[in-house]
């Protein structure tokens, strides 16, 4: 089977750069212990089995947008940008049906009336984001793109689940991209990216969209969000290692060549096996999950922001970020890390 995977090559004076880099994470802290209070679960099965020690969760007040309009404002300023041209918000969990949640961040964020919009493509959407504002950078569109991964993933994980209250946490991250050329530092590399609709149900909420609206069933266990954390778990490895190598043959690099890898926060184990496959050593593959969980869209903003904050990215790294999330879908895409960014948190 052939799967359309490669963006076309763009003009090396029309490439997108990193220039700002932001998150923000809900203050409140819910460890092992706490889920322990009320699921039948232990802190070591979710250490060793997840990797996960504890996450952080929004309060009832707090929705996704409020989320990313604090992430937002911490990669402009990063940036030192004041404008931008475009804002593209990667979310599973919306504000609202509708309207999309990215045009009231952007009002929030003072930008008036530029373009905005929400691209939902799972856990990958944030790399999805910034491969779609790529293009609009390479094809002249916009000059400069705020894109933000933000999820609220409590509003649609059901508390007394413990084969997901213990992954899923809440936050925020954001980059902003501009327009340089192919050699300059902080530029973004050809993305690979694919999806696989055949297993549309092993992540996903059945009630409340177009096929079953939520006033026309009762089961409200139906609204949050079901996995098969087996099956989920074997594509991800197989599909995270096979676009990561994409990504890298299309910049022109060998995996050894790999400084940085910043892979999506799913689960520790899905991690160490990615990167034993790849033979890619541990010191190279980041990790934020133990304090964070898996925030979805938010996960490779908040692990570049923190890990940027740690000191371990440096300038001049060969940095590439790759995602694995619902529909199925995966994502990848190379950097070359830029001098004097500064993350915000
Ligand atoms: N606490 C304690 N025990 C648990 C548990 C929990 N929270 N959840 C499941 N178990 C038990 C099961 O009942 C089972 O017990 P049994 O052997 O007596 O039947 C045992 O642990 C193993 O269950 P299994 O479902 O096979 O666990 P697993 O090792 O596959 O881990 C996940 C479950 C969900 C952690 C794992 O499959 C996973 O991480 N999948 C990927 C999920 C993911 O990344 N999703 C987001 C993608 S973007």
């Amino acid at each position: 089977m052939i799967f359309a995977r490669r963006t076309t090559a763009p003009s090396p004076e029309r490439i997108a750069r990193l220039i700002g880099l932001g998150s923000y994470l809900p203050p409140r802290k819910v460890s092992n212990a706490d889920l322990m209070s009320r699921l039948d679960t232990t802190d070591e099965w979710i250490r060793t089995r997840i990797g996960i020690a504890e996450r952080r969760i929004a309060g009832p007040a707090t929705a996704t947008s409020d989320l990313a309009v604090e992430a937002g404002l911490r990669a402009m300023k990063s940036a030192k940008a004041e404008h931008v041209d475009a804002v593209v918000l990667a979310t599973a969990t919306p504000d609202h049906h509708v309207p999309g949640t990215a045009p009231l961040v952007a009002h929030r964020l003072g930008l008036r009336q530029v373009p905005a919009f929400d691209i939902g493509a799972g856990c990958s959407g944030f790399v999805f984001a910034t491969t779609v504002a790529a293009g609009l950078i390479h094809a002249g569109t916009a000059g400069t793109v705020l894109v933000i991964g933000a999820e609220k993933m409590s509003a649609v994980i059901d508390p007394a689940d413990r084969s997901t209250a213990p992954i899923f946490g809440d936050g925020a991250g954001a980059v902003v991209l501009t327009t340089g050329r192919a050699d300059e530092p902080g530029a973004l590399g050809p993305a690979a990216w694919g999806s696989d609709g055949e297993h549309a149900d092993a992540i996903h909420i059945p009630d409340g969209g177009s096929r079953r609206p939520s006033h026309t069933t009762g089961d409200l266990k139906n609204q949050y969000v079901h996995m098969k954390g087996n099956e989920v778990f074997r594509h991800a490895v197989r599909r995270i290692a096979q676009v990561t190598q994409e990504s890298a043959t299309a910049a022109g690099w060998a995996v050894q060549d790999i400084d940085r890898l910043i892979v999506h926060q799913a689960n520790a184990r899905i991690s160490a096996a990615v990167a034993g496959k790849l033979g890619i050593p541990p010191e190279r593959v980041p990790s934020n999950i133990t304090h964070v969980g898996n925030t979805s869209a938010a996960s490779i903003p908040l692990l570049l922001s923190h890990s940027a904050l740690d000191g371990q990215l440096k300038a001049g790294q060969r940095v590439l970020v790759t995602s694995f999330g619902a529909g199925f879908t995966w994502a990848a895409t190379t950097l070359l890390w830029p001098a004097g960014l500064q993350a915000l948190a």
